[in-house]
C-alpha cells in the first residue's frame, strides 16, 4: 500500500526534502501527504513551496497548551488521511494527544547515538563530553524525550578539528540515510 506520510518541522527541512526525494525516486512507496510547520517562512516551509507538498502553518505560539496544539495537529493528519508522522526536526514537546493518535507510527530523529546526550544541542554535548564517536538516531516517539524505541542508527567520527557546524554537517548526512529506512520499518509494523 503506498504509504501516506506526514512530517512536522521548525527549521531548515533538509530531512523533510530527503523524504520526499526517496518518495520521487522510488525508494520509498507513497507520498508526503501534509507537511505541518510551526514557525512561519521557516526553511521546510519554503521546500515545501518548491517541491509543490502541501503545508499548513499551526504556530505553537496561537494556542493556549501543548495539547491544543497537538489535537490541531492530529485533525490535520486525518483529514490528509496520513498513516504515519515524522518529527523532523519538531522542536516542540508533544503529548500523549499526539503520540497516542499515531501509536508506533510517530517517529523522531535525533542527533547523537540515543541513550547518550537526550534533549537539546545533543551535538554541543557530543563536542563537550570529547567522545570520539557521534552519531543520529531515528527512534518511535514516547512520553519521555528522545527516550521511545530505536528503529535505526548511524554512527560518525569525531575528527579533531571538528566544531559543531562540520560535525552537524556529518551527522545529517547520516540522517537523510536513516531517516527513510526508519520510515520503511515502522510502516510494516
Ligand atoms: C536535525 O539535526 C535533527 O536531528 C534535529 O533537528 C535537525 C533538523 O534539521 N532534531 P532539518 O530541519 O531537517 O534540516
Amino acid at each position: 500500500m503506498p504509504l501516506r506520510l506526514g512530517v512536522m518541522a521548525s527549521g531548515a527541512g533538509s530531512n523533510f526534502e530527503a523524504l520526499v526525494d526517496c518518495f520521487r525516486h522510488g525508494s520509498l512507496c507513497g507520498e508526503v501527504a501534509l507537511l505541518v510547520v510551526n514557525n512561519r517562512d521557516c526553511g521546510a516551509q519554503r521546500r515545501a513551496e518548491q517541491l509543490g507538498i502541501p503545508w499548513e502553518l499551526h504556530d505553537h505560539r496561537l494556542q493556549p497548551n501543548r495539547e491544543q496544539l497537538d489535537q490541531a495537529l492530529v485533525q490535520a493528519f486525518r483529514t490528509a488521511s496520513v498513516d504515519l508522522v515524522v518529527m523532523a526536526g519538531w522542536m516542540r514537546v508533544v503529548t500523549p494527544i499526539l503520540i497516542g493518535a499515531f501509536p508506533n507510527r510517530l517517529i523522531n530523529i535525533h542527533p547523537s547515538l540515543l541513550p547518550s546526550f537526550r534533549g537539546l544541542d545533543a551535538v554541543g554535548q557530543a563536542l563537550a563530553a570529547g567522545v570520539t564517536l557521534a552519531g543520529c538516531t531515528a527512534h518511535l516517539v514516547s512520553e519521555e524525550v528522545d527516550a521511545g524505541r530505536i528503529l535505526v542508527q548511524a554512527a560518525v567520527p569525531v575528527l579533531s578539528g571538528d566544531d559543531h557546524a562540520s560535525l552537524s554537517r556529518r551527522i545529517q548526512v547520516q540522517e537523510h540515510r536513516i531517516l527513510p529506512l526508519a520510515v520503511a520499518l515502522a510502516a510494516q509494523g
